[in-house]
């Protein structure tokens, strides 16, 4: 994909607009009243499935010059969709519409590629049908599924297993139409941009740390939400991909503008600091609850290390671009407790070995821990098309090892998947090779 034309990573890039946030903008702003004006949305495929489902429900969205206006119609404004809700490869399509469209009295069908429709629903289901909606999954776990909402759901608490920012921000979505008091206690901390939005929008709820290191959210429902305008920061997870291009290719040295530095999304950076990575981080503003800032990274001397399983809910996204790195350190670096990487888009564990396989890296997997045997300064060569299994982000790491291949790089679905998260990666590419 990157056929050797991409020689080094240099100057300054604005990255664009962050995936997660992107979609709350769109459904939090559905979910309001009156007009908001969304500024640098994500426009790549699982967002554009956000935007076509809300749409499905009633909601009028459009776009003028370079920004996205919603026209939201309330907490309980969604009306009965004409066809099934496609969420495509979108887990967060999926699950935060799941929570979103539970407290509307609308039957709704959820249909998803293949990929999406192997990746368990139920860890967000089960809490729904608790609070009154009638569920009906595919091998009691799956898409397609059919939701039936209701109007009257039940205020509860919930005890949520494992971190996943998903399932919380998709019962967060329900108590904010549900009528008494909805407490959350999420074991550990994950990516908190509902509730950063929530903030910004004023709707008032508790936030409280507990010991495990998680949060108790507790939301005394129904709330009416005024409509405001959403600046969406720039992607850290697209931003790693670059950062990490840049540490690994020589001669290289860049600096990405307008990024989140919200600290549940950036423990990557710490990670490749401590593997040697020439990082630095500065904060510039806060906009729409999220604090921007800008990131630059030079080519790097980087070392093995060893990747605590604790810190894992923060990693999530960064695993495949984390392996990258760690097959071009000194010495071996072990990945801990990724059990995680098995339910994302696909078995990221499966994947990211095939990957640094095709590279002629080697790798051990035990349970669900991760080793790589870091090439440091030896020949990169690929040794056959690489198998993404359609995954975005699986495909955008071996794009990025790709640059200092000594062969052309092949990806089976010749970077189709990349559309996903990151439609600007090629140019992105093209404008730091050009400096
Ligand atoms: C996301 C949460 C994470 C992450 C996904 C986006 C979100 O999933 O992997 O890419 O926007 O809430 P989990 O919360 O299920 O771990």
């Amino acid at each position: 994909m990157t056929k050797q034309k991409i020689k080094k990573l240099n100057g300054t890039l604005k990255i664009s607009g962050d995936k997660s946030i992107s979609h709350r903008a769109l459904i939090l702003s559905s979910i309001s009243v009156g007009k908001s004006e969304i500024t640098n949305l994500l426009e790549s495929e699982d967002v554009m499935n956000t935007i076509n489902i809300l749409k499905n429900l009633g909601i009028k969205i459009v776009k003028k010059e370079k920004k996205w206006i919603v026209f939201g119609n309330g907490t309980n404004g969604f009306l009965q969709p004409n066809k099934a809700l496609e969420c495509g490869n979108s887990g967060t399509t999926a699950r935060l519409l799941l929570g979103a469209v539970s407290t509307n009295p609308i039957f709704c069908t959820f249909v998803g590629d293949s990929s999406l429709s192997k990746r368990p629903m139920h860890r967000v289901t089960d809490h729904l049908k608790k609070m009154g909606c009638k569920i009906s999954l595919t091998n009691n776990e799956n898409l397609p599924l059919t939701i039936r909402g209701s109007n009257t759901i039940l205020p509860l608490t919930h005890k949520i297993s494992k971190p996943s920012a998903q399932i919380k921000s998709a019962i967060i979505l329900a108590a904010l139409n549900s009528n008494g008091e909805t407490t959350i206690i999420e074991p550990r901390q994950t990516r908190n941009h509902t509730e950063l939005l929530l903030k910004y929008l004023n709707v008032n709820y508790k936030s409280y740390r507990i010991a495990s290191g998680g949060k108790k959210l507790i939301f005394n429902g129904p709330y009416e939400i005024r409509s405001k305008n959403i600046l969406v920061s720039g992607d850290p997870s697209s931003s790693a991909f670059i950062i990490v291009g840049a540490l690994i290719t020589p001669n290289s040295k860049i600096k990405l503008l307008d990024v989140s530095l919200n600290k549940t999304r950036i423990a990557y950076l710490s990670i490749l600091k401590k593997m040697g990575g020439k990082i630095k981080i500065k904060k510039t503003k806060i906009r729409s609850g999220e604090q921007f800032g800008s990131i630059t990274a030079a080519t790097s001397s980087l070392r093995g290390i060893v990747i605590p399983e604790s810190l894992s809910p923060n990693l999530i996204d960064e695993y495949p671009i984390l392996s990258i790195a760690a097959s071009r350190a000194k010495g071996v670096t072990i990945m801990k407790g990724l059990e995680e990487l098995r339910f994302k888009e696909s078995d990221r564990i499966k994947s990211i070995i095939g990957m640094l396989k095709s590279f002629g890296i080697k790798t051990k997997v035990e349970r669900n821990n991760i080793k790589i045997y870091g090439s440091h300064s030896k020949d990169i060569h690929c040794k056959n098309t690489i198998k993404v299994y359609s995954d975005h982000r699986i495909a955008l790491s071996a794009s990025i090892l790709g640059i200092i291949s000594k062969n052309p790089v092949r990806l089976d679905d010749n970077g189709k998947s990349i559309a996903t998260s990151y439609p600007n990666f090629k140019t992105d590419l093209k404008i730091l090779n050009s400096n």
